[in-house]
Order: structure tokens, then sequence, then C-alpha cells
């Protein structure tokens, strides 16, 4: 039987280190949590999957961490392939998808792991699971690390969600503002005057790089 799904509303009260109090507000994740869960939803999935040889397919840019902590705790076959996708849209809604890389493994009845960091209004996941549906994979398992229901469009769930989390604007622990703050250990909330003063004097050279992703 799985465990239920943390719920985090707050955060844990943990001091944000002092080189990012400016632009971070708190932290909503700590390492150790994100740790720990990924260790849970591991199981899960090793136990979802046992006997079978599976290919991870991982969204670019923002499952850096997370992959590299999910599939260390795989133990079974796998094999590990990338799809480069991005919003391409100024200031902080959500704009046009656009595939930056595709898939260079062949699916076609194999047991397919989907894995991306955030799962918000699901234009991303519902895109791809329809380009990855058409190429005939035996079965396809959704894995995010954080679920924002409150955000969301399409009609698409995950099948393993490491955190529900509120519609806060988050960074860190390879989810980015604008491509900053992917490498902060943690999850936090984002100070809105940093992507209020970005907004008002950023705008997109090319999809996914200057251009500002809403999270919040
Ligand atoms: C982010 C994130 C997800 C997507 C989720 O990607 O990594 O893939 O947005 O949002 P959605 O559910 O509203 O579609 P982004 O396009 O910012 O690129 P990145 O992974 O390079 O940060």
């Amino acid at each position: 039987m799985r465990a239920p799904v943390p719920e985090v509303h707050a955060g844990p009260g943990v001091p944000v280190p002092a080189r990012w109090r400016k632009e971070v507000e708190r932290i909503l994740i700590t390492d150790g949590q994100i740790a720990q869960r990924i260790r849970g939803m591991s199981r899960d999935i090793v136990r979802d999957f046992a006997g079978r040889e599976m290919v991870v397919v991982s969204l670019l840019n923002g499952t850096v961490m997370f992959l590299g902590d999910l599939i260390r705790n795989l133990a079974l076959p796998l094999r590990l392939d990338f799809i480069g996708v991005s919003s391409y849209g100024a200031g902080t809604e959500s704009g046009d998808l656009v595939f930056t890389k595709e898939l260079r493994l062949d699916v076609r009845g194999r047991d397919v792991l989907l894995v991306d960091d955030i799962l918000d209004t699901g234009k991303t996941l519902y895109r791809v699971l329809g380009k990855i549906r058409a190429l005939k994979p035996r079965r396809i398992k959704t894995c995010v690390l954080l679920n924002k229901a409150a955000r969301r469009v399409e009609a698409v769930e995950a099948d393993y969600v490491g955190f529900e989390i509120p519609d806060f604007f988050v960074v860190g622990y390879g989810l980015d503002f604008a491509e900053r703050y992917r490498n902060l250990p943690f999850v936090g909330v984002l100070h809105p005057h940093v992507y209020k003063q970005a907004g008002e004097r950023v705008e997109p050279v090319r999809p996914g790089k200057a251009g500002a992703r809403r999270r919040g």
C-alpha cells in the first residue's frame, strides 16, 4: 500500500541560508524532506515496475536534481532518455510549448516512466503524454516531485507525486525563475519583488531562457 502524498502548506520554519535570504522568502521543503520522500516514491515505483525493463523519460531542464536522486534509488534495469520542452512566453504566464530535444530511444512496447519536476497547469505533461502515447509504449506512468493542483488547466494527473503544494512561486532543486535558482538544494518560495522586478525588464530572447515562467 502507498503512503499518502504529503501536503506542504507553510514550510518547516527552517531559516533560509543568508546567501539567498533577499530572494527566497522561505524554505517550503528541505533537502532532507525531499530525500526521504524520494526514497518512499522509489519504493512504490520499484514495486510497480518489478520484472520489467523500464525506459525513464525525463523532461529538461527542471528535472536535473530530482532525476538524479530518483534513479539512484531505483534498483531496476532501466534506460534513460530526455525530452527537451519549454514554455515560450514573456512575463509571468505560460506561453506556447516548444520542443528543444526529441526522444531517441525506441519506446514501442516498453514500460515508460515519465519524470517531471512540477505539474502545474498540466499543459506540458498533457502534450508530452500525447507525443509518447503515439509511439505505442506498453504503458506510461508519470512521476512528478511537486503537484500544484490549484492551477490545473488540462485534465492530467501524475501516478507518483512527491508533494502537494499550494499556489506559491517555487524555485530550487531544479526549478528556476528565468534560469536562476535551479542549484538551491531545497524548494523555496521566491520573494514577489524578484519576479515583479524581472517582469518589468525581462523580454524573452529564446524559448525557456530570459522569459520567466510563472509558478505561482
Ligand atoms: C516547467 C516545469 C514543467 C512545466 C510545468 O518547465 O519543468 O515541465 O513547467 O508547467 P505546466 O504544468 O504549467 O505545463 P519550463 O517550461 O519552465 O522549463 P524548465 O523545465 O526548463 O524549467
